[in-house]
């Protein structure tokens, strides 16, 4: 039987499909693909048969794909990719050995070289959580938002379903100051919008703007990605180029 590609898309440009996951979308026949994704790869879609995921029940897509896949073999365009928040797990442990997942880029990845910094940063920053409040769960020992948010902390928060200003009060109980953050909307989607400031203007900043879907009678989680840590304001300390070359990469060059 033909096997099913689960490949990564990307946050929305086809420009950051990687050429595997190109070269595996172009040997299938048939396509699941998520709105927007159907219009945003059109041009990679012309002449195949495109699906829509969740207009199924999980029964009925695995015979769908079953089905499908006697004829050739059937892509499933993954927003970003599987690494983070991503549903199409139980597919892929239901077909097992006839499952390929190709990596793809996240929407940290993109959101990172948008922003033009590394969330992580030697002497200012040393861990980074990626963090949902929709998963946190809401019994009595849930980690909350101000829990994991600490100074050293990067959080790159997924699917907020908080009021932007309750959102900033929990961050600012975690790191007890202000710190850099950024709202990354539809990225690389039409509508792109990015704000950057801190915890203390950063309400402001965004006004009546709805980034997360809250004001819509269907709240489905808004394609709006926040990052918030020192790491986004902080200049890198060349110093620590010297460091790299004198004890890591110089040490390598002696052991060859
Ligand atoms: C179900 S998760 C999918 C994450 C995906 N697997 C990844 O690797 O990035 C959906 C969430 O990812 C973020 N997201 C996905 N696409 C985005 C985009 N184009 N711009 C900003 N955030 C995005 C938003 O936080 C959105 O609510």
């Amino acid at each position: 039987m033909n096997r099913v590609y689960f490949i990564g898309a990307g946050p929305g440009s086809p420009d950051h499909l990687t050429l595997q996951g190109a070269r595996c979308l172009e040997r299938c026949h048939s396509v699941f693909a998520v709105p927007p994704y159907e219009e945003l790869f059109s041009e990679l879609l012309d002449s195949k048969k495109i699906f829509v995921p969740f207009d199924y029940y999980f029964r009925d897509l695995v015979d769908k794909i079953d089905a499908l896949r006697r004829e050739g073999p059937v892509a499933f365009l993954i927003p970003g990719d599987l690494t983070f928040y991503s549903p199409f797990q139980s597919l892929i442990d239901h077909f097992a050995d006839d499952a390929v997942v190709v990596p793809g880029i996240g929407t940290a990845n993109a959101a990172s070289a948008h922003l033009k910094k590394t969330l992580d940063l030697p002497g200012i920053c040393n861990r980074a959580v990626l963090v949902s409040p929709r998963t946190l769960g809401n019994d009595d020992n849930a980690p909350t938002l101000a829990q994991l948010a600490a100074p050293g902390a990067t959080l790159i928060i997924y699917m907020n379903n908080l009021p932007l200003d309750e959102l900033v009060r929990q961050l600012r109980q975690g790191y007890s100051r202000n710190v850099p953050i950024a709202i990354l909307h539809r990225l690389e989607l039409p509508g792109e919008e990015v704000v950057t400031g801190t915890l203390d203007d950063i309400v402001d900043k965004v006004g009546d703007r709805d980034f997360f879907n809250l004001s819509q009678e269907n709240r489905r989680p808004a394609l709006t990605l926040v990052i918030v840590g020192e790491t986004l304001a902080a200049e890198a300390d060349a110093a620590w180029w010297d460091y790299r070359r004198d004890h890591i990469w110089r040490a390598r060059e002696g052991r060859g």
